[in-house]
């Protein structure tokens, strides 16, 4: 079963071919990053602006390298719920308008429920059910998956995502946008004990989050060493706020495995392509002997792929919406638009 995946909740305007939920056989992301990079963040209003006018050659190159017509797809699936919403409504009328066209099943994807498929892509036998820490620049939430289609949300960020302070933090230091990948690898080369940053939230005996003032009191260090006219170790502040990052997000999706007695543990979103956290939370879920999957660097920032997988999951269970999107609405992953300061 061949199905087209349409994403376009932030800066990525995304379509791919996948059969069957795991053979991706096209995968196209046009990224915005040089649109937004001198703002130091996502305007929505030229997100939603590059997304119309990339839509159709986006989904004309991921048929064309696919090697699919529109006459040899079953389906539609798209990311109908959080996002910005004047970038997530481009996506859903291209997909309305290609179900309607072409008399294809409309599939309405939760953007966060196609992030939890991302890991069936590689691993189809991730299992139920499992953890999920889906963790990015809109969300940080750490999901039960009970069963296909069925989430119990443990907990989610009381105010900033992880991937936010990431690209704030990196904004305040001059160092670009996104802030992720550019701390990632300038964090190799500083010390991560250097400054003892905050742990937020890590005392308390629930799953949910805060990483706002983790990142002030980077601001304020960084201000402090300014005005003292002191030298400002970039390598080694970046490295310190990763590792503090790290440590809340590994101690907390472990527990939530042992809290849980569930044995599989997937990390998705885009700050799943972090190399700290992925080399930290392998290392201490061997240690409680916790399966951890992580998808491959590509599917961990937002893409069409995961919304066809997740849309296969989701007609799989007999369920096609047609043009009324209402089934992914009702959601406990909920339907917030993602917040960029
Ligand atoms: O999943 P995604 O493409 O969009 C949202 O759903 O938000 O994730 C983008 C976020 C950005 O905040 C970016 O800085 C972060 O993921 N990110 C990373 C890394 N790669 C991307 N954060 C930390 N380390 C990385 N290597
Ligand atoms: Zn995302």
């Amino acid at each position: 079963m061949k199905i087209l995946g349409i994403e376009t909740a932030c800066d990525d305007t995304s379509a791919a071919v996948v059969e069957d939920g795991y053979r991706v056989l096209s995968n196209v992301v046009w990224n915005q990053v040089r649109v937004h990079a001198e703002f130091g963040g996502v305007v929505p209003e030229l997100a939603a602006r590059r997304h119309v006018d990339v839509i159709t050659k986006v989904i004309d190159e991921a048929l064309r390298q696919s090697g699919t017509s529109y006459e040899d797809l079953d389906a539609v699936a798209v990311n109908c719920r959080h996002g910005l919403l004047r970038s997530v409504v481009i996506g859903v009328a291209a997909a309305k308008a290609i179900s309607y066209a072409r008399k294809l099943p409309l599939l309405g994807v939760h953007h966060i429920e196609g992030h939890i498929y991302s890991a069936f892509i590689e691993n189809p036998d991730v299992g139920f059910p499992h953890v999920c820490l889906a963790v990015a620049g809109g969300h940080n939430l750490l999901i039960e998956v009970v069963s296909p289609g069925q989430y119990r949300l443990l907990g989610k960020t009381v105010d900033d995502a992880a991937g936010e302070a990431f690209d704030k933090v990196a904004r305040y230091l001059g160092l670009g946008f996104p802030g992720g990948p550019l701390i990632d690898k300038m964090a190799r080369t500083g010390n991560p004990k250097a400054y003892v940053f905050p742990r937020p939230m890590l005392d308390r005996d629930d799953f949910d989050f805060s990483f706002s003032g983790l990142k002030t009191a980077v601001l304020n260090l960084v201000t402090g060493l300014k005005n003292e006219g002191a030298a400002v170790n970039v390598k080694d502040i970046v490295a310190s706020f990763q590792e503090a990052v790290v440590d809340v997000l590994v101690t907390k999706t472990i527990r939530a495995s042992l809290a849980k007695n569930i044995g599989t543990v997937t990390v998705v979103g885009g700050v799943s392509a972090n190399s700290h956290l992925r080399q930290t939370l392998a290392a201490k879920a061997s240690e409680h002997g916790i399966r951890v999957i992580f998808p491959s660097l590509q599917y961990c920032t937002d893409n069409g792929a995961m919304i066809a997988t997740a849309g296969f999951y989701r007609h799989r269970n007999g369920e096609s919406a047609g043009l009324d999107l209402d089934a992914a609405a009702s959601s406990p992953l909920g339907s917030e638009n993602m917040i960029y300061a």
